[in-house]
């Protein structure tokens, strides 16, 4: 085999409570992700020199240039660990909005890790994965996973959630991106932080009420430093009658849950008469993929 496809799929954090800073500058937390079918669909192919080339079908704005993609740092993470000497051809179609808080390039970094090592033959199992993972980025392990998981550390410490329902997703995105540098610049730790147990229990039992009382995205007053677009969301995903809403990780899209998806639909039309300018997303969750481990 020296081919290979993958649809790398996004996430929404339906809880993130801040811990403490560390000294390495980032900060203690946990977080409980969800991965939803909204998709990055990346073709990978050997090549025989040890060139790592990314092509993307269509330009997409804001993503970065080949030098500084994850896609090609994590290839080339793998060749340096491994003494491996082949390359890879990579072409990318971007699904995932850009600077969003889905974590599209995050899961696009840990496509490349599965594919150069199933391509390449590396062999390196899923504990080795994570390892390299993490050095990619802090939400990176968390897609070498995928499904639904707890994540501690700085994100990179993986607890697999199994068995939860599936739920439908309406994600939002405003018509700006947030860097998640800034948004985490601006934010504080609470002085009682909060824990996902409620979150989980609410999840096994599917009541979309008591998921919404307990989500939480502590970064959301942070990301309204920096922008008052999570603010307007906030607004009109009430207005919309939607239960259970809140900011995906550092922004700029905003989520809502809902019990099915007529009632998705109908939020929907009333977002886009207060905001227009919304991009609407139909999601559902979704569990591991078939590359995942
Ligand atoms: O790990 P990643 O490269 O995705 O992080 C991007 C930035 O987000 C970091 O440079 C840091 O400013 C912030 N961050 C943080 N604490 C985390 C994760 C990210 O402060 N746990």
């Amino acid at each position: 085999m020296n081919g290979l496809e993958i649809l790398a799929p996004a996430k929404i954090n339906l809880f993130l409570e801040l811990i403490g800073k560390r000294e390495d500058g980032f900060h203690e937390l946990e977080t409980v992700m969800c991965c939803v079918n909204l998709y990055d669909r990346l073709q990978f192919g050997c090549r025989s020199d040890s060139e790592v080339l990314l092509r993307e079908s269509g330009r997409v704005q804001g993503m970065p240039d080949s030098k500084d993609n994850l896609i090609v740092k994590a290839l080339q993470i793998l060749q340096a660990k491994t003494g491996c000497s082949k390359g890879m051809e990579i072409e990318i179609e971007k699904g995932i909005p850009i600077q969003a808080g889905l974590g599209g390039a995050s899961s696009d970094a840990a496509a490349a890790l599965i594919a150069g090592n199933r391509l390449w033959e590396l062999g390196l199992d899923s504990a080795q994965l994570l390892e390299l993972s993490a050095e990619l980025g802090s939400d990176v392990p968390f897609f070498i996973h995928g499904g639904m998981a707890i994540c501690r550390g700085r994100g990179e410490i993986v607890s697999p959630i199994e068995s939860v329902n599936r739920f439908p997703i309406l994600i939002a995105k405003p018509p700006i991106g947030l860097s998640t540098p800034e948004v985490f610049s601006h934010c504080s730790i609470a002085e009682t932080t909060q824990s996902c147990s409620p979150l989980l229990e609410a999840l096994q039992m599917g009541n979309a009420k008591a998921i919404g009382e307990s989500m939480i995205n502590r970064l959301e007053e942070a990301a309204a430093k920096v922008s008052d677009w999570g603010i307007r969301m906030k607004e009109a995903f009430q207005k919309a009658d939607c239960m259970a809403h809140q900011l995906s990780g550092s922004g700029s899209c905003y989520f809502g849950l809902f019990g099915n998806s007529k009632l998705l639909r109908k939020a929907s039309a009333k977002l886009l008469q207060r905001e227009p300018e919304l991009a609407l997303y139909y999601c559902q969750s979704i569990g591991r993929l078939a590359h995942q481990y």
